[in-house]
């Protein structure tokens, strides 16, 4: 089968199309035909072995392989249909067109993929395309995992997304707004009326204002890309307010701690988002009634993955950029 190969860690010309053995499902595995999945930043910091913090560099490397990658073939998520089915997977059949995340497992940067039955794979949304269900997965299980699980979101809430045209931010913005919340969205002017279609109610161009200078004050202040500082955010925070962030920085974390300490109240929530199969049915129904949509911004053929990753890690996409590897069979 033809599939993108991470052999050497660097930046995307080491990706290389190739071939490799088609994989055998075992008996509690599914063989999926792969139509479609994405690029995201989790696929870039693996290949390029770039983290933040940048000491990540080196317990990474214990992870993803300590001179070569663990993971040949990286992808996160994806799209596409059951093929063969292990004789000890009653969930699935031949024929099923599923979502899936491998998550950190990777592996969907290929025509097939081998899962277990009970792993993230869950059935597609009928009335949703495959480039679509090939391209919620990854952002929004991030922000539901801060909105919902860290932050506890609830109608009325007011909450700031930051980097809202991004991967994680495009969702946080969606998933915000289905809790209830009345939603900021912060983005550069490019991108102002597609945080209006996704239903935000405010919308703050970052390189016009700065956010920090308004009166108004959030329960919530979300940053999907590291570039707001806590500190000046705090003060556009309430005093019971959460300050979540997707990108880790030691001198947030530090800065937090002491003010936590002193002012006895946490502000800075990061993690590690964690996909379940429970928050992919539940994403899932999101996307089959329109709650939640995937914004994709360029697609590309798998061939042409390596230059996906350039177009990714310029660091200004808007939502998704997917990789469509059955072609006009995706939309
Ligand atoms: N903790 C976790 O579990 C977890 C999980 C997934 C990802 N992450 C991390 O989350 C971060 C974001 O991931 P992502 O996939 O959402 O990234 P992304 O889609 O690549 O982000 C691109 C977006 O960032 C916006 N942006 C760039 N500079 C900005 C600035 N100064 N102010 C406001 N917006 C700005 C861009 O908008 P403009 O073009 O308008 O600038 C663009 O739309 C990554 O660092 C990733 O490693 C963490």
């Amino acid at each position: 089968m033809k599939a993108i190969l991470h052999k050497r860690y660097g930046s995307p010309e080491v990706l290389e199309y190739g071939d490799v053995p088609k994989p055998e499902p075992k008996d509690d595995e599914v063989l999926i035909k792969v139509y479609a999945t994405t690029v995201t930043s989790a696929d870039c910091n693996v290949r390029s072995l770039v983290f933040a913090p940048k000491l990540a560099k080196f317990p990474a490397r214990l992870y993803f392989g300590l001179k070569t990658p663990r993971f040949s073939i990286l992808g996160t998520e994806f799209s596409g249909v059951v093929e063969k089915v292990g004789i000890d997977v009653k969930n699935f059949k031949k024929g099923d067109a599923v979502v899936g995340v491998p998550g950190l497992s990777f592996g969907a940067h290929a025509e097939y993929i081998c899962l277990k039955g009970d792993s993230v794979v869950v059935k597609k949304p009928q009335n949703i395309s495959f480039e679509q269900a090939a391209s919620f997965s990854f952002g929004a299980h991030t922000s539901l995992f801060f909105l919902r699980d860290k932050a506890q979101v609830k109608k009325g809430d007011k909450v700031l997304i930051y980097g809202a045209s991004g991967c994680l931010g495009t969702f946080a913005v969606q998933l915000a707004k289905y809790f209830g919340a009345q939603v900021t969205a912060v983005c550069s002017t490019a991108n102002i009326d597609a945080m209006k279609d996704l239903g935000a109610d405010t919308v703050i161009d970052y390189k016009k204002e700065d956010f920090t200078k308004r009166d108004e004050k959030y329960d919530i202040i979300y940053d999907t890309v590291g570039k707001a500082s806590v500190s000046k955010s705090r003060k556009v925070l309430k005093d019971d307010g959460v300050y979540l962030s997707a990108y880790f920085r030691f001198a947030d974390i530090f800065y937090s701690i002491v003010t936590g300490i002193t002012k006895k109240r946490k502000v800075l929530l990061v993690g590690e988002a964690k996909e379940t199969k429970e928050d992919l049915v539940f994403l899932a129904g999101l996307m089959e009634k329109g709650a939640i949509r995937s914004v994709i911004d360029k697609t590309y053929p798998l061939e042409q993955t390596a230059e996906a990753f350039r177009y990714v890690e310029e660091g200004h996409k808007k939502g998704n950029v997917v990789i469509n590897i059955i072609q006009g069979e995706t939309e």
